[in-house]
């Protein structure tokens, strides 16, 4: 952290950046999109949720519209429904995909408030709506797997549950990992584990890009019959929310066996 400061004492100083952009631009600006809580791609980041809260305020004050993607966080994936109830917000629009059909069936929706909706609507007669529509809006299988997960998610507590398993994988991944001179840390959301892989724990400096330790490793997991998906230097679990014990404990097992051999090799 530029700021010096750790998962225990941040207070989002970071968000100055935010507001000098909102400084600039602010007046301008429409809309502001964001990863709620967790930046996926970009190597699995978590920031803390008065993050979000200050950006809905900052939002508020500029009369922009807040986006949020929910598409990797939503449905339970952060260890609440969704990531923006953390922070207790409500974004004006929100965009929800994967877990929504628990990924049987493609489908995704674009949630807005009223507000944004009315913008969009019109009466036939003053012929201003906004015509545009999506080749496969409401798709009837689509749908019928969406609301059958919504109610499974509901009838089974699958949250619930989820959330032991969470505290059951944090637990397991640090007893096993975090000692390991090359793990510089393990952050976690809901059920969602990052591992950072450092070439030097104390200043926690990553492995040089040109080395692929994640792909390295990831090919040793393949041969240990464990499907990872390397982010650089991060290796990640985001299991089903119905994984158990037993299958948490023999992913990590092989997880374990895949980096130590690669560590080992580079010797
Ligand atoms: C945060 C985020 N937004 C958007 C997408 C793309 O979503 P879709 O495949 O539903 O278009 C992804 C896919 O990985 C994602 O992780």
């Amino acid at each position: 952290c530029p700021y010096g400061k750790t998962r225990d004492n941040c207070e989002a100083e970071c968000f100055i950046k935010v507001e000098e952009v909102f400084e600039q631009y602010g007046e301008q600006g429409c809309a502001i999109i964001v990863e709620p809580l967790l930046q996926g791609s970009a190597g699995m980041k978590i920031y803390p949720p008065l993050y979000l809260k200050k950006l809905r305020s900052l939002c508020d004050q500029y009369d922009v519209l807040l986006i949020a993607d929910e598409i990797a966080t939503g449905f339970g994936r952060t260890g609440k429904m969704f990531a923006c109830d953390h922070a207790g917000i409500t974004p004006d629009i929100m965009c929800v995909s994967k877990g929504l059909t628990g990924g049987y069936l493609p489908m995704a929706i674009t949630i807005t408030t009223e507000e944004v909706y009315q913008a969009f609507y019109a009466d036939y007669k003053e012929g201003k709506a906004f015509m545009h529509s999506h080749t496969y809006s409401g798709n009837p299988l689509g749908c019928s797997a969406a609301l059958a997960v919504q109610k499974i998610l509901k009838e089974d507590f699958v949250l619930e549950k989820a959330k032991k398993r969470a505290g059951y994988l944090t637990e397991q991944l640090n007893s096993k990992l975090l000692d390991r001179d090359y793990v510089g840390e393990i952050r976690h959301i809901g059920l969602i584990h990052a591992i950072e892989l450092v070439e030097d724990k104390k200043t926690k400096r990553g492995f040089s890009s040109e080395e692929r330790v994640g792909y390295q490793i990831y090919k040793e997991a393949l041969q240990n019959g464990l499907l990872l998906r390397p982010l650089g230097n991060v290796l990640y679990f985001n299991p089903p929310l119905i994984i158990d014990e037993e299958e948490i404990d023999e992913a990590i097992k092989r997880c374990v066996k895949s980096i130590d051999s690669y560590m080992v090799s580079r010797i």
